[in-house]
């Protein structure tokens, strides 16, 4: 296998590339809520799968609050937490743990009946500095400290712990081509199963899950990722590492060799190894193509509908989550992710627009989950 060593920008800019527990069942009050209307989150469910999204709690208080929540509360069910539980948000400092962000996520979900996916307890990216600068010792300590408190805290109040996010990184010349940091400097390989151990026994009901990017892509680096996921996975299961699921990030971008046939053998592999799948961080990125914005959603919505057409045949995908819902609060709008992808200011990578009114791809999505065969469990 040829290994390709890009730089971070291209690894990043390459980001094309989630998971599930299915209820058929959407809660009472959920129904309620979402009335008449139709939602995602609900014809999902008639499927089996759960249909949700990553959430910003600051966007609650802001101007556009209100449209904001009733996006949410029409087509989710289910919530990632995009920054609040990642260490530079939950620990910046190392004697300061602050449970703000995190704490309001876990209330507004509980308020609407939704389940929240904790993201993310291990990666070795998203760091302080302090933890940066860590002696190996202390980094071992703070693998179990952390996972310990955090898991602990929320109880059975987080469905989904996305326990180690993103462990393949071929340019960091790892056996396995693991991604190297602090975590992997302490532990070497190990330190994955050790995560979920520890994620095991203080989280026993919640659903384990490994998260993983740039595996959908048709070209060498999306080979390389895939490759080495299943081998990584292989040798967790080997080790009885406790893993429900593995998370398929699902950063597409127009325009990008992709083979979704093909893609969905490799999901199969990872079906038959006995984890589910979730699709966790679904957008699309537009800005790298030209025209109209009707084409350019167009485009957007087309490449949503012929990846979760593909995907969704199998019966293994339970979830499926978006990067948010709408253009204007997307990562893709954030100056740092511009400056840091190398991307167009202008990205329409969601189903709702800036003005949170649906778009193409909204229909796209809703056609995909409901040509969705139903799972039988
Ligand atoms: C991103 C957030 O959306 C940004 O706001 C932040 O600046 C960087 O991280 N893969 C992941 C997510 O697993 O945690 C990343 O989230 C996007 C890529």
């Amino acid at each position: 296998m040829s290994v390709r060593h890009p730089t971070r920008r291209q690894v990043l800019a390459g980001l094309t590339g989630a998971l599930g527990i299915a209820s058929t069942q959407a809660p009472k009050v959920f129904a309620t809520e979402i009335g008449t209307k139709r939602s995602l989150a609900a014809i999902a469910a008639e499927k089996g799968i759960k249909f949700g999204a990553s959430f910003a709690v600051h966007e609650l208080n802001g101007p556009r609050g209100h449209d904001y929540v009733q996006m949410y509360l029409r087509d989710a069910r289910l919530l990632t937490s995009e920054l609040g539980f990642k260490l530079a948000t939950l620990r910046p400092t190392a004697d300061k743990i602050d449970f703000y962000d995190a704490d309001r996520l876990i209330e507004f979900a509980e308020k609407h009946a939704m389940q929240v996916r904790g993201h993310t307890l291990i990666w070795n990216d998203a760091l302080p500095d302090w933890i940066k600068q860590a002696s190996a010792a202390d980094c071992r300590e703070l693998l179990q400290s952390h996972i310990e408190t955090v898991v602990t805290r929320y109880s059975n109040r987080v469905a989904y712990w996305d326990v180690v996010n993103e462990p393949i990184g071929p340019w960091d010349n790892n056996p396995g081509n693991l991604r190297g940091g602090p975590f992997y400097a302490a532990f070497g390989e190990g330190y994955i199963k050790r995560a979920f151990d520890v994620a095991r026994r203080f989280a026993p009901a919640a659903m384990l899950v490994l998260n993983e990017a740039q595996t959908e892509t048709h070209d060498d680096n999306g080979a390389t990722f895939r490759d080495s996921l299943l081998g990584l996975l292989k040798r967790l299961k080997s080790e009885g590492a406790p893993i429900d699921a593995v998370g398929i990030e699902s950063h597409l971008r127009v325009g990008a060799p992709h083979d979704f046939p093909t893609f969905a053998g490799f999901l199969s592999e990872i079906a038959d190894m006995g984890y589910a799948i979730h699709i966790t961080e679904l957008d699309v990125n537009d800005t790298g193509v030209g025209g109209s914005i009707s084409e350019r959603d167009a485009k957007v919505a087309a490449l949503y509908e012929s990846y979760l057409t593909e995907v969704l045949k199998l019966e293994a995908v339970k979830v499926v989550e978006l990067w948010q819902l709408s253009d204007g609060t997307s990562w893709m709008k954030d100056p740092a992710t511009i400056a840091q992808l190398g991307l167009r200011n202008d990205a329409r990578p969601l189903i709702y627009d800036d003005a949170f009114q649906k778009k193409p791809a909204w229909e796209a999505v809703a056609r995909a989950l409901s040509n969705a065969p139903i799972r039988s469990a």
